[in-house]
């Protein structure tokens, strides 16, 4: 994986990404070390981000590097006009590895293309969040110690949601039966759907989500996004589609977890929060771990 950009889940083979996995264990054990030292990260969030960039940035910090970056492109010579392509060509010169979130789809693989250091894409607008799908896939390991053959209910924005895309293809390499739960106005997209369905898995789509959830090993659930609708009173109509609440997680199986790529606004109540099924903080967790292990991996430091 050495100098080897990650922008789509699939840039990195089923091999690869348990191999990540394997080191995040590594990293989870002993996070502090200094692996990094002489190595300088950039960090461009053209978008905001709590979990990505401030995980990113204590994993580089935890393992003896440096971060350069910004957390809003206003402060920066994008607001003067400077475009994408000339950013890129000059952080490049600065740093060993670009970590980068960007609202427009696409903008991460056009920034690996002409990047002379690797990229890192910390989601591009509605398309790809795939380092928060190694998270997931960690997560998903750790609690239900494996990652084959399990049921897995997705709720929410299955429309625009780049971590539903990103985890849906990756899921597709362990035989997951998909329980796709979502309004009509935001079920996944068919670009999407045909991962599934080269690969002859089940899935099932639903509008509902109470009686996926006794089926369901894993419940991913997702934020309605507001910032992605064209139309407020469309996003008005149904923000509020999905409140899971402590009872109706009573009847389930005996590892079932709840999973939340977070933030959250409505759709997981708090009184989940203390249930020993509720797993959407530790997931946030391992994203240190994940994020080390991917740094080391593409700068050929482990
Ligand atoms: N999960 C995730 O991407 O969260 P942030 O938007 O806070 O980075």
């Amino acid at each position: 994986m050495k100098n080897k950009s990650l922008v789509s889940i699939n840039d990195y083979t089923k091999e690869e990404q348990l191999r990540i996995l394997e080191l995040a264990k590594e990293f989870e054990k002993q996070p502090v070390q200094t692996i990094l030292q002489d190595h300088v990260i950039a960090s461009l969030f053209f978008e905001p981000s709590t979990r990505t960039r401030l995980s990113f940035e204590s994993a580089v910090n935890r393992l003896g590097g440096k971060v350069v970056g910004f957390s809003e492109a206003s402060n920066t010579s994008v607001k003067k006009g400077e475009s994408l392509r000339d950013t890129i060509l000059t952080i490049a010169n600065y740093s060993d590895l670009i970590v980068m979130r960007n609202p427009i789809e696409g903008s991460a693989r056009f920034a690996s293309e002409i990047s002379s250091v690797p990229i890192i894409n910390a989601g591009d607008g509605a398309n790809q969040h795939p380092t928060q799908t190694l998270l997931d896939l960690y997560s998903i390991l750790k609690t239900q110690g494996t990652l084959d053959n399990l049921e897995v209910a997705m709720v929410g924005d299955l429309k625009y949601g780049r971590t539903i895309h990103s985890l849906v293809i990756a899921l597709c390499n362990f035989n997951t039966t998909f329980h796709l739960v979502s309004p009509v106005e935001l079920k996944l997209p068919s670009s999407v759907k045909m991962h599934i369905k080269e690969k002859q898995l089940a899935y099932h789509q639903y509008t509902d989500m109470e009686e996926v959830i006794p089926k369901a090993d894993l419940l991913y659930m997702t934020r309605i996004q507001r910032e992605r609708f064209s139309d407020p009173l469309e996003y008005e109509r149904i923000k509020n589609a999905y409140n899971l609440h402590r009872d109706m997680i009573g009847q389930t199986k005996e590892n079932f977890r709840v999973l939340h790529p977070l933030p959250r606004v409505s759709e997981i109540n708090i009184n989940v929060d203390d249930s020993p099924k509720a797993y959407y903080f530790e997931q946030a967790l391992n994203g240190v771990f994940v994020r080390q292990a991917l740094i080391a991996s593409i700068l050929g430091l482990k």
